[in-house]
């Protein structure tokens, strides 16, 4: 089977109902299943379209859904880039004609895209933290560069601004017309395709917004650490859960099989084609609908294709039940989340400050985060997912904040670790601010064992 059949009869395959967000239905129709009510399952061509993301295929949205007494404060959204060439080139091959160029008559379209590249080309130097002001603002090579975004990225990145739009500022009023620097906190890491992407969410979020008002800041680590990177547990749990990976990959003959058929197609070691990560290639082939190379000895082909993913999804599994990769996930995952709880309690406090922030990242930052909050269904973040925290006020008793968590647009706040079966316990939809908070500053801690009750205690724990 080649790609183009594989697309076609899945798109086929998904089933199509009405969206009910309340707020704007004609763009959106379900047709994503829910990434933690149905774990990822075991079809690895299904498995590897969804990861691609593709902006025809819509999906519903529950964001911003809660009771009318309930005032929305604070929003807290993380990022996965959006559609990327692959950072990886299979050697001897010829490498995917995509062009990275942004144009009207190419799909995916989204009508911000001509007023995006002309927006961006009025932006200045003075609105990112260095080195971010050496980056280009948006995609713009006729041939991709390595893990440069495409026009697909940056349209899945509109349309996650837009719909962040209609619900956050045109329905719950997060934002006066009229809003301040401060009250935008936006990070990115000092990649270009991160910075573009936080940019075209930002642009579909606030359409023509005033450069003079936008500041991005650099995040040097793609954990999001900043001044508390220096964790050696954590890095020790990485080498075991890499330990673990090697000796799973070891086990399965048929992958074995795959890369050296492969290397036989392309003519090189078994152990070079290895190195070269060649299934980041080949889900760029994939996701965008080019056949995979082919050499005089042959083509590489879906089968092989169909192994690797099939290795990927049963990795996955192991991660989860060997429990090695959360231990690395709580203690990578704690400076973003403490500083994540730190904003929400000022917000709470009543500051108009950081009320909206945002965090442009990869994989390996959402990853983390979603095994740390016990999100353990969930799916490997695919291009241009959205984990997004939502702070509540009770206005019928102010006093109270609640959160609610969303990944991908499904509401999640019930399957984290902290807020499990609350609601059945309470007649409110959320969850206390109380019990995250709790979790950050406590909870991480027990959960990963041992006697420590602080991240530098845990992070330098002797004898692990
Ligand atoms: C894939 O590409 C072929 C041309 O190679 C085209 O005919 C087909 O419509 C494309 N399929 C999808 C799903 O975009
Ligand atoms: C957690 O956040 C507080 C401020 O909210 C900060 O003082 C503290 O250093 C942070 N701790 C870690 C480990 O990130």
């Amino acid at each position: 089977m080649d790609v183009l059949t594989a697309l076609l009869l899945l798109v086929h395959l998904i089933p199509v109902s009405a969206a009910k967000n309340g707020v704007s239905s004609k763009s959106r129709k379900r047709i994503m299943p829910e990434p933690v009510t149905e774990p990822p399952g075991t079809d690895p061509v299904y498995e590897a379209l969804l990861y691609c993301n593709i902006p025809s295929v819509a999906e519903r949205s529950m964001e911003g859904h809660a009771p009318h007494h309930f005032k929305l404060v604070s929003v807290h959204v993380f990022i996965r880039h959006g559609d990327r060439y692959p950072l990886y080139v299979i050697p001897k091959t010829k490498r995917p004609e995509i062009d990275c160029t942004l144009v009207a008559n190419r799909k995916p379209y989204h009508p911000k895209l001509e007023t995006f590249v002309s927006h961006m080309s009025k932006g200045s130097g003075a609105s990112f933290e260095s080195p971010l002001h050496t980056l280009p603002l948006y995609p713009n090579h006729p041939l991709c560069e390595m893990g440069e975004l495409t026009q697909t990225g940056v349209v899945q990145h509109l349309q996650n601004g837009q719909l962040l739009r209609d619900i956050y500022l045109k329905k719950h009023k997060l934002l006066p017309n009229d809003w301040s620097t401060d009250q935008l906190y936006l990070e990115t890491t000092g990649k270009s395709r991160t910075l573009q992407s936080g940019l075209a969410l930002l642009y579909g979020f606030l359409p023509d917004f005033d450069w003079k008002k936008i500041y991005f800041r650099h995040q040097p680590s793609a954990l999001f650490c900043s001044g508390n990177c220096y964790c050696p547990v954590r890095n020790q749990y990485l080498e075991k859960e890499q330990r673990r990976q090697y000796l799973l990959r070891l086990k399965n003959s048929q992958l074995e099989r795959a890369y050296e058929e492969m290397a036989k197609i392309v003519d090189i070691p078994t152990k070079q084609l290895r190195a070269a990560n060649p299934i980041d290639s080949m889900l760029c082939h994939f996701c965008h609908n080019v056949s995979f190379p082919c050499t005089r000895n042959g083509c590489i082909g879906m089968e092989h294709f169909k192994v690797i993913k099939t290795h990927q999804i049963e990795d996955e599994r192991e991660r989860r039940e060997k429990k090695l990769y959360l231990g690395y996930a709580l203690l990578g995952a704690h400076p973003i989340l403490n500083q994540t709880i730190g904003r929400m309690q000022r917000a709470a406090e009543g500051r108009k400050e950081e009320v909206f922030a945002l965090y442009s990242a990869h994989d390996v930052t959402l990853s983390p985060v979603l095994s740390a909050l016990g999100l353990m269904e969930a799916r490997f973040p695919r291009f241009a997912a959205r984990l997004i925290f939502e702070l509540w006020q009770d206005r019928e008793k102010p006093s109270e904040h609640s959160v609610r968590i969303l990944y991908n647009g499904v509401d999640v706040t019930f399957h984290t670790s902290f807020c499990q079966d609350h609601h059945r316990r309470s007649p409110k939809p959320m969850c206390p601010l109380e019990n995250l908070v709790h979790f950050v500053k406590k909870g991480m801690f027990v959960t990963l064992g041992g006697s420590s009750t602080n991240y530098f205690d845990a992070c330098h724990r002797e004898g692990f």
